[in-house]
C-alpha cells in the first residue's frame, strides 16, 4: 500500500515543530500531500525528494517561518488547509488560504472560530465559513475546547495552535478518532498530556530534535482492495504493512461482521503506529449490517466502499449518524445513494445515512458521478469488477488526490 495520507500530512507539518533535517520515508503519493509540500515551501521550508517516496524537510522551526509570497493553495485537501490554519494562527504575519472548487464548499468555521477565540483574526474573502480566507496570526492564548464534531483535523489544528499559545490549550473530543497526532507527538518527543478523549498542550518553548519516520501503509486505500476481494469469490489478497490505527479500523470490523474472511497477522509498530498484514479471502455472499454511533468516525473515509459491499449483501446494509459525510470532498451520502440507485440498487437516503436493500447482482451500465471525489472514483472502479455491466465514471483522474496509481495496482491484482 502507498504510505498513509493522514500520517504523511502530519509528518510534513510536524517537522515544523523541530529545527533541522527531518526525514520521511514512504510518504503518500497523494496529490493532497503535494499540496501540503507546496504550502510549506511557500512558507520558506526547504523540502527535497531524494527518491520517489523519501523526503527530507529542512525545518527552520516554528518561529522562523516566512510570510508566504502568494496564496497558500491547499488544492483538494481539507487536512492541509485545516492543519496549516492552526500553524498560521500563531505566526507574526498574515496568510491567505484557498483551495479547489470542492474545498471551497467545505466548512472551515469548525476550526477558525476556535482559532479566533485564541486571538487570531480571520476574514473570509467571499463567503463566511468557506475558503478563501485570511488568517492574521498573533500571540495566541490557550483555551479549553469541547468539540461537538468528532474530527481529528479540528483537534490537530488546535494542538498546532496550542503549541504556540500562552497557557494551556485543552481539546476534548466527543468520540475516538484517528490518534495519529498523539502518536506523532510522542514519536517526535513533544510533550502533551492526555486523559481519555482530552488532550492538552502548552507552548513548545524549544524546538523538538529532528526526527525520522517511516509512514505506515494507508488503510483507507487498502479498503478498496479489501472490499473487492471480499466480494469476489475465490480471491486471495494479502496487504502488507497496513496501518492499524484504532481510529481507522472500522473497515476491518465491518467486513468481518458482514461475514468476510479478513485476518490480520504480524502486528508490530512502525513510527509509533500499529501496522500489520491483512489477508482477505473472497467466499460467500456478505451479510447486511448496521453501522452507527461513535464508531462511524473510525471508518469515515471507508463508508463509500463499504456501501458497495452493502449493495451486494444478503439483507439490508445501513449507515446512520454519518452526517459528516455530507461535508467531505463531496456530499458522499447523496453521491453513494444516487450512483448505486442508477446502477440498479434500492437505496433509501436519510439525513445522516442510508439504507441499502442488498441483492445478488446489480446491472450497472449507468453513469457514475464522482463530483471530483477520489473515493467515489475508486468506488466506481471497484464497482466495475462487481456489476454486470461497467459504469461510466465521469472523472477517473481524481483518484490522484489520494492514490494516483490505483487503477494500475487494481489491474495488476486481476492478472
Ligand atoms: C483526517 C481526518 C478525517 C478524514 C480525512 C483525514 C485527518 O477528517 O476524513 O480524510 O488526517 O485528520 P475529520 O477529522 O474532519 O473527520
Amino acid at each position: 500500500m502507498p504510505g498513509d495520507k493522514s500520517i504523511s500530512h502530519r509528518a510534513l507539518i510536524f517537522s515544523l515543530l523541530a529545527k533541522g533535517r527531518c526525514s520521511v520515508s514512504r510518504l503518500s503519493p497523494a496529490a493532497d500531500c503535494q499540496s501540503t509540500i507546496a504550502c510549506l515551501r511557500n512558507l520558506g521550508v526547504t523540502i527535497l525528494q531524494p527518491s520517489a517516496t523519501s523526503f527530507v524537510i529542512d525545518s527552520p522551526g516554528l518561529t522562523e517561518l516566512k510570510a508566504p509570497a502568494s496564496v497558500l493553495d491547499a488544492g483538494n485537501s481539507g487536512t492541509t488547509i485545516r492543519l496549516l490554519s492552526g500553524v498560521l494562527a500563531g505566526q507574526p504575519f498574515s496568510s491567505t488560504l484557498d483551495g479547489d472548487e470542492s474545498l471551497r464548499k467545505r466548512p472551515m468555521s469548525r476550526v477558525l472560530t476556535h482559532l479566533a477565540k485564541m486571538g487570531a483574526q480571520i476574514s473570509y474573502s467571499e463567503k463566511e465559513n468557506y475558503p478563501p480566507f485570511r488568517i492574521f496570526g498573533t500571540k495566541l492564548q490557550g483555551q479549553r475546547f469541547d468539540l461537538n464534531v468528532a474530527s481529528a483535523q479540528v483537534q490537530t489544528a488546535l494542538v498546532l495552535a496550542g503549541l504556540q499559545a500562552d497557557g494551556e490549550t485543552i481539546i476534548a473530543l466527543p468520540a475516538i478518532v484517528r490518534d495519529h497526532t498523539e502518536r506523532m507527538l510522542k514519536h517526535a518527543g513533544i510533550p502533551f498530556r492526555q486523559n481519555g478523549l482530552v488532550i492538552s498542550v502548552s507552548r513548545l518553548e524549544t524546538p523538538a530534535e529532528p526526527f525520522a519516520i517511516n509512514v505506515a501503509g494507508d488503510i483507507s486505500s487498502a479498503a478498496f482492495f479489501m472490499v473487492a476481494a471480499a466480494c469476489l469469490p475465490g480471491s486471495i489478497l494479502e496487504l502488507l504493512d497496513v496501518g492499524m490505527n484504532p481510529g481507522r479500523t472500522l473497515v476491518l470490523e465491518a467486513l468481518q461482521q458482514m461475514g468476510a474472511d479478513v485476518q490480520v497477522c504480524g502486528e508490530r509498530n512502525e513510527g509509533g503506529e500499529p501496522i500489520g498484514t491483512i489477508t482477505v479471502r473472497g467466499a460467500e455472499r456478505l451479510k447486511g449490517i448496521t453501522i452507527s454511533g461513535e464508531r462511524i468516525a473510525a471508518g469515515i473515509d471507508e463508508i463509500p466502499i463499504l456501501a458497495l459491499a452493502g449493495a451486494l449483501c444478503q439483507g439490508t446494509f445501513s449507515v446512520r449518524d454519518a452526517q459528516e459525510l455530507r461535508v467531505k470532498e463531496s456530499d458522499r451520502l447523496a453521491a453513494i445513494a444516487n450512483n448505486l440507485r442508477a446502477a440498479g440498487a434500492t437505496v433509501n437516503e436519510q439525513a445522516d445515512g442510508f439504507e441499502i436493500v442488498g441483492t445478488d447482482a446489480l446491472p450497472g451500465g449507468s453513469d457514475w458521478k464522482t463530483h471530483g471525489d477520489h473515493r467515489l472514483a475508486m468506488m466506481g472502479l471497484v464497482a466495475n469488477l462487481l456489476f454486470e455491466k461497467p459504469v461510466q465514471i465521469d472523472d477517473v483522474n481524481c483518484v490522484a488526490v489520494s492514490y494516483p496509481h490505483f487503477a494500475v495496482d487494481l489491474a495488476k491484482l486481476l492478472a
